[in-house]
């Protein structure tokens, strides 16, 4: 049977269509946001701000490159603002018109597909197990100048992230070969200790080739609303605002940014919560014969399935009750014994251990 590709973050519309139930009885496991969000503030912004949409968005994102430049410390030209990371990655990659882009495995689809809507050559290389880190050796001996690495930190579907000692040497020889390298910071704000693991030291240097691309969707949960931005060398900045959209970004999307990157008690309340289920989840998954946990550091957790059809026997029975995960057919260098599990609140994250265990003593009761 042919794999079709997922459609991330499109599996709760399809669901509740299917099931013919609201999007509210959908418990999406699938796409990993946080389930505090969206901040209270942002939802009063949001309907302060409604009015306001009889207007064109500003042009010139000052609001919002403003509020970026002053949360994060970086100058307001060296921030650009997208519809969501992945308007970002597809605008960096337009722009840069890289010869070759290195994309590590498995990896988030969008990058694939941003490269090919681009027309550009893709070369992809495995991350290394059990750890997944990143090959460094081998990129910066194959990739050649005028190339561009994408490179995923806190990676996504892994859970592991790499801190700034680890990354920053390999950055250098890459740059010193002229490689470009995209990090895509999307779950940065989920680590409290986010100053030691990014990169945007290295993308604020003068004349950098390292492009930093972040997303508000899953912090703030507003994948429905879209918010990315990237930081850049300003010249590079400068060149992709000539080139783009300069409106697709709604006003209300400027809004939430705005409000919810300055929501300070939003921001502890989540990496309070975070630890926490962090935690409870690991001790929910006890260890177990059917399946292999992997430890995370994010709002998302990795897991393997003894074998597919157990994996897609449960996938496809927790889908009929409403509950959904992403299972990892179509990553490369997973397979469909894998899932990919969003970490929510208390109750839901025992709610769907509890239901696999009820579905698990009924096909195989002396589990
Ligand atoms: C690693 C990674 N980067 C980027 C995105 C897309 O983010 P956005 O919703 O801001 O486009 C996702 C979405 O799942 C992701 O997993």
């Amino acid at each position: 049977m042919a794999v079709k590709p997922a459609v991330h973050g499109g599996q709760v519309h399809r669901a509740a269509r299917e099931l013919g139930v609201p999007l509210s009885d959908i418990c999406d496991f699938s796409a990993s946001i946080n389930p505090l969000g969206p901040p209270q503030s942002v939802r009063q912004a949001l309907l302060q701000s409604l009015d306001d949409i009889r207007f064109y968005p500003d042009a010139t994102h000052a609001e919002t490159k403003h509020t970026i430049a002053n949360r994060y410390g970086v100058p307001e030209d060296n921030v650009l603002i997208a519809n969501g990371a992945t308007e970002a990655i597809d605008l960096v990659l337009r722009t840069l018109s890289p010869s070759r882009v290195w994309i590590m495995e498995p990896s988030f689809s969008e990058y694939r597909a941003a490269a090919q809507r681009n027309r550009l050559r893709v070369a992809s290389v495995p991350l290394e197990r059990p750890d997944f880190a990143p090959p460094w050796d081998r990129l910066v001996e194959e990739a050649q100048s005028g190339d561009c690495v994408i490179w995923n930190n806190p990676h996504n579907p892994s859970g592991r992230h790499v801190t700034r000692d680890g990354f920053s040497e390999p950055l250098k020889a890459l740059a010193e070969r002229g490689v470009a390298v995209l990090v895509d910071e999307s779950f940065v704000d989920f680590l409290a200790d986010e100053a030691k693991n990014t990169a945007l030291s290295e993308a604020l240097q003068p004349g950098s080739r390292v492009v930093v691309v972040r997303s508000l969707t899953k912090f703030l949960a507003i994948p429905g609303l879209r918010f990315g931005y990237a930081i850049a060398d300003r010249a590079w900045v400068a060149s992709i605002d000539q080139l783009r959209d300069r409106w697709s970004v709604g006003h209300l999307a400027h809004k939430a940014a705005s409000v919810g990157l300055r929501d300070r008690a939003f921001r502890d309340d989540t990496w309070n919560w975070l630890r926490d289920e962090q935690q409870n989840v690991k001790a929910v998954w006890e260890p177990s014969a059917l399946y292999q946990w992997q430890p995370t550091w994010v709002n998302f957790f990795l897991m393997r399935w003894a074998n597919d059809e157990l994996s897609r026997h449960l996938s496809r029975t927790l889908f009929n009750r409403g509950i959904l995960i992403r299972l990892c057919q179509d990553f490369d260098g997973l397979g469909p014994a894998y899932w990919r599990v969003a970490i929510r609140s208390r109750s839901e994250n025992e709610q769907l251990h509890s239901t696999v265990q009820e579905i698990l003593q009924d096909r195989w009761p002396s589990v």
